[in-house]
């Protein structure tokens, strides 16, 4: 299969890359600025592209394949810590974190969809159960709560757009995981979140269209 995955020089996105290498699938893993952990990866299968995408011309002319099989949108900020409750949250915050976070995930849709239609290919967004409505019995984290929530949204919105086109969309929660973006607490480690997801993803069709699904398999209200 060939594979495009966003956000994939640490965390989460690169535990994807190492999960499609390990099953000898051809990896197109994007990074926005350094490549991290892709650096001390030796595989001929690995392909790595510049990508920020929170830039309209940077997802343009994308050295991807004329053909992809899947795409993982993972690229995510968190905004800032500390600093989204109702008093501190600002707009330039609420702003950032939806252009990365909601906007991201569409501009590459945009412009990769036809290769992924080509190839009746599936789309997998990550979203984060923060953005569930039906969750939040805990308030605040405006910026992230809200961009997060958009994702699911416009995730349900490709679903239906592109099923009859042949691909598959799904939006998924990765746990609570080790990484950057939890200052390394957590409940899982990333190889646990990744197994899950790339579990779901390949039995995409067994959710209902549009749905928000966790690592460990269970649908997700939103
Ligand atoms: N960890 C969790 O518990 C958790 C829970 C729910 C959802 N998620 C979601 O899972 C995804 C991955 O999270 P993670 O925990 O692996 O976070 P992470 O360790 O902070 O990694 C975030 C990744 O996104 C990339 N990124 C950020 N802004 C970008 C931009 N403008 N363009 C392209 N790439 C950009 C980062 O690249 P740089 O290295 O260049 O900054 C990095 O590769 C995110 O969407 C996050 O919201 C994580």
């Amino acid at each position: 299969m060939n594979i495009v995955i966003t956000g994939a020089n640490r965390g989460l996105g690169l535990g994807f890359v190492q999960h499609y290498l390990s099953k000898g699938d051809e990896v197109w893993a994007c990074y926005r600025s350094s490549l991290d952990g892709l650096a001390d990866i030796q595989s001929d299968k690995l392909h790595t592209v510049q990508l920020d995408v929170s830039q309209d011309f940077a997802v343009k002319d994308l050295d991807v394949p004329e053909s992809i099989d899947l795409l993982i949108n993972n690229a995510g900020i968190y905004g800032p810590y500390g600093g989204q409750d109702l008093d501190s949250i600002t707009s330039e915050a609420m702003l950032d974190v939806f252009n990365v976070d909601c906007v991201g995930p569409l501009r590459v849709v945009q412009q990769l969809k036809d290769r992924i239609i080509q190839a009746g290919g599936a789309i997998a967004n990550i979203s984060s159960k923060m953005g569930s409505s039906d969750d939040n019995g805990s308030g605040g984290t405006y910026a992230y709560r809200a961009a997060k929530a958009g994702l699911i949204i416009i995730s349900k919105s490709m679903a239906v757009d592109l099923k009859p086109l042949g691909v598959s969309v799904i939006t998924l929660h990765p746990g609570w995981v080790t990484t950057d973006m939890t200052h390394q607490s957590g409940l899982i480690d990333v190889q646990t979140s990744v197994a899950g997801m790339t579990d779901v993803i390949s039995r995409i069709s067994d959710y209902e269209l549009g749905q928000f699904v966790a690592f460990d398999g269970q649908v997700i209200p939103f």
